[in-house]
């Protein structure tokens, strides 16, 4: 350590950080500081949830460059050192060359004539020995430069904490960069350095805030030599690109460097508060390498000594924060529904995403296919007469702009647009904005959503608001919709659609073929806005939705704040979801078709269809396929992810007669019957999850079935000679012949009786 005396000091106490610290606040002589004056910004004077800082207020912020551009911060400690983050510099556990870096000092905008600022080059790149991934810590790096900084009101020191020095949890302190202002979303020109004000979190608080599966499912064990600050609601956070910059706090009149911007998960998210290097525990490793500098970095005394250390529990106990998106007391009420009110055109139906956004169907405002506006972006005046209602509200709020998907009117997957309310409402418990999911969100088969008008979407007659939907499984849906060969997403992967059965339409029989429907989703009691659809694809089932998660970045970038929220639910069930990669077979793509449930004269009984009661509360449709065997489908048997066989019972002889008991009119997966020229009926097909009207082929299983049931029947459905019950849809060729999906194997299972009623 170098005793050379720099600059005379005067203290100056600057906001005395509150109550219990008063006391200990010590006068300090001017002999306790060492080398460089240091932690002063000279004038009096994004990150997430930031703001510009005021230029000379960080001036111990540098910019460190490569190839050109920012990659990361650091502070300037001595006149030749930067400290910065060493993950940084490692790429693959190999060290950059120093002579590719610059660093940059004395930047406020990092657009233009970079006024007051000077570079430097880097002539030595040190990390500590045991720095391996970030997760594991030591991630900080010191730089020492070509040739010392010049020094001046935009270009100064900040202070080092001595090991001893201890930071209260609770203290509000500084985080600073040029980095992405929220995930994904970069800084945008003039590249003003952002200051964000974050909250030291305790070690226990932290670490418990973490053990709470989150984004990813991912927890994290906090190390010894990292500290956290932020928020349990999120918000506020350094993000890509801060790494290596400072977060400093305030004691007696300077700024310490508390830690080191390292990593988080996500930016800004609930219970993921930002992870920095404590700077503290490294005292002796940078006096170590810095100590033949002339003046090196300065360690002053800590003046105000909080009463409780840091590591002393204190408010340590872990509040998670909730969601604070998609609470409906009353499914079905929705307090995010907004209507926009065009004159001219009946409403189009929409969701509040934040306070001050409504996102809605651009098809609602611009004209397709002809891709004119009916409105443009550009002009104000046009939305003096647009009015969006909202629940809860008796005044109609206006609209101050409109943002539509810029592939709006190319691609129906891109149907969206943002309207910007005049004023921000007030969010309580109506209104309030749904959630939208990240990109990596995945919505698990068998959950419980809700179909909501959107768009012009009408009501169909009869029907309630209250449309119950469970999400199929992605298998299914993907490669009905799409095509053979092609993999199915994983979960955490983007998918292609989502596709929902939906009972109560299936019930009515109606088929609501213009209607606009969005698709919510429901974890742990948060509604997420999962999935849209203004586009009729028909009848044919399972429906299926474009996923709004596609779309989380351009949501986020137009609203900067709506509601992104992390998956609640990673309960996938004993067995948990295949994650190996599936790829869709032959035969799949659309394959079966649309045919009409058949409506059955009464009295005649279709003897061979069979009543299945599954632990007394579920019917499913059996086959009788030979004296002591049923055929079913599987997914009517057996729950979702149980592999426990259900108490059964075989009730023959009495389907198509109505005594079932109440409740239970309708019976689950249908069997599709194909009528040979002359007479006899074939079981072509058994509807598919979710379907009524969709059907998975017999035909391939005939092997597996005839192994099985020896005494089966087989005919042969061949050339044209089959047709429909209403002779209007054919069976597709392929449906009884024997091209199909090896995977509909799984889908149905045989009955064996135990005791055979004959009738
Ligand atoms: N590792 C990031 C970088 O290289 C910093 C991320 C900080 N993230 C956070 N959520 N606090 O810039």
């Amino acid at each position: 350590m170098s005793q050379h005396l720099f600059l005379p000091v005067v203290i100056m106490v600057v906001s005395p950080i509150p109550g219990a610290f008063q006391d200990s606040v010590v006068s300090p002589t001017q002999g306790e500081f060492e080398d460089v004056d240091c932690g002063r910004p000279e004038p009096s004077s994004r990150i997430v949830g930031g703001s510009d800082a005021q230029p000379g207020t960080w001036p111990w912020q540098v910019s460190l460059h490569q190839g050109g551009g920012h990659i990361c911060g650091g502070s300037l400690i001595a006149p030749s050192w930067v400290l910065s983050a060493a993950h940084c510099f490692v790429t693959n556990g190999t060290l950059e060359p120093a002579d590719e870096l610059s660093v940059l000092l004395g930047v406020h905008s990092q657009d233009g004539p970079l006024e007051g600022a000077h570079m430097r080059s880097v002539a030595t790149i040190l990390i500590p020995d045991n720095y391996s991934t970030v997760e594991m810590g030591a991630d900080l790096a010191l730089l020492r430069l070509a040739s010392p900084a010049k020094l001046g009101p935009s270009v100064r020191p900040v202070c080092l904490p001595r090991a001893s020095h201890l930071f209260a949890h609770g203290t509000a302190c500084w985080a600073t960069g040029w980095g992405d202002v929220q995930e994904a979303v970069p800084l945008p020109l003039p590249w003003v350095l952002q200051e964000v004000e974050l909250r030291l979190l305790g070690e226990a608080a932290c670490q418990c805030l973490y053990s709470r599966p989150g984004p990813f499912n991912l927890t994290f064990q906090l190390l010894p030599g990292m500290l956290c600050a932020g928020y349990p609601e999120g918000r506020r956070d350094t993000c890509q690109g801060d790494s290596g910059g400072p977060l400093v706090c305030e004691d007696g009149g300077r700024w310490f460097l508390a830690g080191i911007t390292s990593f988080g998960f996500g930016c800004g998210r609930r219970n993921r508060p930002g992870v920095f290097t404590a700077v503290a525990p490294y005292e002796s490793w940078i006096r170590k390498h810095v100590m033949d500098s002339e003046p090196g970095p300065a360690f002053p005394r800590q003046l105000q000594k909080p009463q409780s250390g840091p590591w002393e529990p204190r408010e340590e106990n872990c509040t998670f924060a909730q969601p604070e998106c998609g609470k409906a007391p009353r499914p079905g009420t929705w307090p995010w529904e907004a209507q926009v009110m065009v004159p001219g055109s009946t409403p189009c139906y929409g969701a509040l995403v934040s306070d001050r956004w409504v996102l809605a169907p651009a098809s609602c405002f611009l004209d397709f296919p002809t891709q004119q506006p009916r409105t443009s972006d550009s002009s104000p005046h046009d939305f003096e007469t647009w009015r969006v209602l909202l629940p809860s509200r008796p005044e109609e709020e206006r609209v101050a702009r409109l943002v539509a998907h810029e592939n709006a009117s190319r691609d129906f997957a891109s149907d969206l647009a943002l309207l910007q309310l005049r004023t921000r409402v007030n969010l309580t418990a109506a209104p309030s904005a749904v959630c939208l999911p990240h990109g990596e969100h995945y919505f698990l088969p068998g959950s419980h959503c809700r179909l909501a008008r959107w768009g012009r979407g009408e009501l169909a007659r009869g029907s309630s608001a209250q449309l119950e939907a469970q999400l199929l499984n992605s298998w299914w849906c993907h490669c009905l919709y799409g095509r053979q060969g092609e993999s199915v997403p994983r979960p955490g992967e983007l998918p292609h659609w989502l596709c929902p059965a939906y009972q109560e339409e299936e019930e009515a029989g109606i088929c609501w073929k213009d209607s606009g429907w969005s698709l919510l989703c429901r974890e742990e009691g948060t509604w997420f806005l999962a999935g849209y659809r203004t586009l009729s694809n028909g009848c044919l089932r399972p429906r299926a939705f474009f996923p709004m998660q596609t779309h989380g970045l351009w949501i986020q970038h137009v609203t900067q704040g709506a509601s992104l929220e992390d998956q609640l639910t990673w309960d996938w069930g004993p067995e948990g979801e295949e994650t190996e990669k599936q790829t869709c077979p032959t035969g799949t793509e659309h394959g079966a078709c649309g045919l009409r449930p058949k409506s059955t004269p009464a009295g005649v009984l279709w003897p061979w269809l069979t009543e299945v009661h599954v632990t007394g509360d579920r019917v499913c449709t059996g086959i009788l396929v030979a004296p002591g065997w049923v055929l079913a489908a599987t997914h009517c048997i057996l729950r979702l992810g149980s592999t426990t066989v259900p108490y059964i019972e075989v009730y023959l002889g009495r389907a198509g007669v109505s005594s079932l008991p109440q409740g239970h009119q309708v019976t689950s997966a249908p069997p599709l019957l194909c009528q040979m020229e002359e007479g006899p009926w074939v079981l072509a097909g058994m509807a598919v999850r979710g379907s009524r009207e969709l059907f998975a082929a017999i035909g391939p299983e005939a092997t597996w079935i005839s192994q099985t049931v020896g005494e089966a029947h087989f005919l042969h459905l061949g050339g044209s000679s089959y047709w429909s019950p209403e002779g209007s849809d054919l069976c597709p060729q392929d449906l009884a012949g024997s091209a199909s999906s090896p995977k509909v194997t799984a889908l149905l299972l045989l009955l064996l009786l135990a005791l055979l009623i004959p009738r």
